[in-house]
Order: structure tokens, then C-alpha cells, then sequence
């Protein structure tokens, strides 16, 4: 463990923005995350994960804790379910990949989001019918203050779309240390309504969808039209999908007849931002570096040295445009720093 100062943050967020930590440090153990912590190097901290929902806009005048705790261990079993412990470092995917390996079912509709297990929880990630909160069972915290654990079950969560108390009241207060998981051993629950999944597996010829045949499909869908950070810098969508009351549905489907919805509620409707973006002719845009991904207007792109203040500007654009021409406010899912 060593603490590095002026450290680029480049290889550490998805984005593949160019700013510095001060002080930074990457801790594989709890023991030695509380030796840095007891070492005072700085007061301002900033935790990172996997680095895959964040932009970052300038310099970071704080230690930069990058969470890099690893293992996999099983809590306890029965007959149809497993609970695994997962620790916070563990890569998103691989641990998807595990679980296929070893026929637990739940998180393969989650397959290939990148990011890491520690912090699935903060944005209750999701994709294809399937949340994280649909297999979440608790999981491990450090305050940030004390270095006192406290466990967080589902309800402690309050997780929503795209959601949590992580970024909310308990923000910048804990370090996710570890992850328990409820998946299936047998009876695998399915989710298989999602369109894109229904037309990638019948073209895979798939009679009887198993937990890889549906974890190949997705890998297949995503890979199509989400562009892969290792090649081009991205935070995945960018903006979460709006959700407006039925005044404001009913204005907009009667002047916007062909788009897209889903019906949350009797009073609520989501839209999806992509469709809107797109109608806004932002998708496959380009301004300098920064872009709007030309197969999902949903994703920023950095087509190379784009700083974090250029995709904001270009989001802000997008929002204010949107806006006039929709009515509808579209806001960002990605943490900005
Ligand atoms: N659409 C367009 N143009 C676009 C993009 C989308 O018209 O450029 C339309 C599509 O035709 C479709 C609708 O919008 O009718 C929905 O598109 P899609 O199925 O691609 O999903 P999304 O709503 O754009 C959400 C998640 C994704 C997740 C997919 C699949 C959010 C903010 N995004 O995208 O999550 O993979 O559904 O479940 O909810 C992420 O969070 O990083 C992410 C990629």
C-alpha cells in the first residue's frame, strides 16, 4: 500500500477523463483502509469503486480511496437458494460470470455493466427487467467519521430507480465494504419479457433460455450499442429516463404519437431519454472531443482528451434543448465531481 500524490485519475474512471487526485491510494484490505484513515493524510476523502458512473470535472484536492477489496465466499445454502458474500473491489462482470459458472440464478440480465460489486448498490444498477435490489440482501458499511460498521438490509436501502440512500442521506457518510446476494440454486426465475432479449434469443435459435443463453443475449444486445470504455470513454447512460405525471403524458404523446413509454404507475410514465435526445438530433453529435454516441443517444462519449467541463457543456446543451422542445427535464445519473 503506498500513497501516491498528483496521481492521474485517468485508468481509474470510465470516462477516461484526465484529472489529478492529490492524494491517492488503492486499499486491499479493511486493515489497511483504516491505517489510512487513522494516518489523517488529508480530511477530504473521496471514495472510488470501479469508476464507471462518474465524471469527473477537475482536480480532486482530497485522498482518493480506491476501494480494492477482494473475494467471494459463501454464507449460507439450502436447497434453492445460495447467499454470497461478495467483497466491494470484485469486478461486476467476473462475478456475473461466476454465478453462470456455478448455476446461481438472478444477475444475468446484468451482465457486462461495468463498475464494481461495491458500487452496484449506490445506483441500484440495472438492466433488461432486472435491478440489483431484486437479489440484494444486505450488505457491509464503514463510516467514513469513526470507521464504526453498520449493516444495511433491503429497506435500510430505500432503493428506487437508479437510486439509493447512498446517494442520498447516507452520501459521502459510508465505505461499502462487502455485498450479500440471495440467488437461486434451482426454480431460476427468468426474465425474459424484455423485447431485445426475446428477438436476440430466437435469432440465437434458443428453445429453452438457461442462465447463459440469456447472459450470452445481453452480453450480444449491450455490446451492439453500448461502446466499450476500454476503447472509448463512457459512464453508460448518462441521463436516467424521465419520469412524468399524466398531465404532462397526455401533452406529450398527443404531439409525439410514435415515441416510446413504459406506464409506471396510473399517474406516472417513463420516457426513455435516448428516444428524446435522439428527436433533439443530438445522436452521433461530436463538439471537440466530447459526443453523443452514435447507437444510444443515452451515453456520452470522450473520443480522446474531452475534459469533464466539455461533457457537462455538452450535457447541458442537451437538457436545455429537451427541454424547449419537449417540456420535459432530463437530469443525470452519473455522479459529477
Ligand atoms: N431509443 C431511441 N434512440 C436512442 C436510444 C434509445 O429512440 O438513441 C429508444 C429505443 O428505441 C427504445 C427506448 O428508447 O424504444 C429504450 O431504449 P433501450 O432499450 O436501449 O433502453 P434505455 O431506456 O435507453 C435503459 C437503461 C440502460 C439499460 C437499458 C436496458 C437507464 C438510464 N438506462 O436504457 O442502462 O441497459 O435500459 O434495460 O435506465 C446504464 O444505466 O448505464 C444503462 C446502459
Amino acid at each position: 500500500m503506498q500513497i501516491e500524490e498528483h496521481k492521474s485519475l485517468k485508468n481509474y474512471n470510465t470516462f477516461r477523463i484526465d484529472c489529478k487526485a492529490r492524494y491517492f491510494v488503492s486499499v486491499a484490505t479493511i486493515t489497511e483502509l483504516s491505517n489510512v484513515l487513522n494516518a489523517k493524510v488529508c480530511p477530504n476523502l473521496l471514495v472510488l469503486g470501479g469508476g464507471s458512473n462518474l465524471l469527473l470535472t477537475k482536480n480532486i484536492d482530497a485522498l482518493v480511496l480506491h476501494i480494492n477489496f477482494k473475494g467471494i465466499e459463501i454464507v449460507s445454502e439450502d436447497e434453492n437458494f445460495v447467499y454470497l458474500k461478495v467483497m466491494a473491489g470484485e469486478n461486476w462482470h467476473q462475478f456475473v460470470q461466476y454465478c453462470i459458472k456455478n448455476n446461481y440464478g438472478g444477475i444475468e440480465n446484468l451482465s457486462l455493466i461495468p463498475g464494481n460489486v461495491g458500487t452496484a448498490p449506490i445506483q441500484n444498477i440495472g438492466a433488461y427487467g432486472v435491478e440489483l435490489k431484486d437479489v440484494f440482501e444486505s450488505c457491509n458499511t464503514l463510516s467514513i467519521k469513526n470507521l464504526s460498521p453498520t449493516n444495511f438490509n433491503i429497506k435500510d436501502c430505500d432503493f428506487a430507480y437508479r437510486n439509493s440512500i447512498f446517494k442520498n442521506k447516507a452520501k459521502g457518510k459510508y465505505i461499502i465494504t462487502d455485498v450479500t446476494f440471495k440467488l437461486t440454486k434451482k426454480n431460476h426465475n427468468l426474465k425474459i419479457g424484455y423485447g431485445a432479449i426475446q428477438d436476440k434469443l430466437a435469432e440465437n435459435n434458443v428453445k429453452k433460455p438457461s442462465l447463459k443463453s440469456i447472459s450470452e443475449a445481453v452480453i450480444e444486445i449491450r455490446k451492439s450499442k453500448l461502446p466499450d470504455p476500454s476503447i472509448l470513454g463512457n459512464s453508460g447512460s448518462f441521463f436516467k429516463n424521465p419520469i412524468i405525471d399524466l398531465n404532462t403524458f397526455n401533452i406529450f404523446t398527443e404531439k409525439n404519437p410514435d415515441a416510446p413509454y413504459y406506464k409506471i404507475s396510473e399517474t406516472e410514465y417513463k420516457i426513455p431519454a435516448g428516444w428524446l435526445i435522439e428527436k433533439a438530433g443530438f445522436k452521433g453529435k461530436r463538439f471537440g472531443d466530447a459526443g453523443v454516441h452514435k447507437k444510444q443517444a443515452l451515453v456520452l462519449v470522450n473520443y480522446g482528451n474531452a475534459t469533464g467541463q466539455e461533457i457537462i457543456a455538452l450535457a447541458n446543451k442537451i437538457q436545455k434543448e429537451v427541454n424547449h422542445l419537449f417540456k420535459i427535464k432530463i437530469t443525470p445519473e452519473v455522479n459529477i465531481i
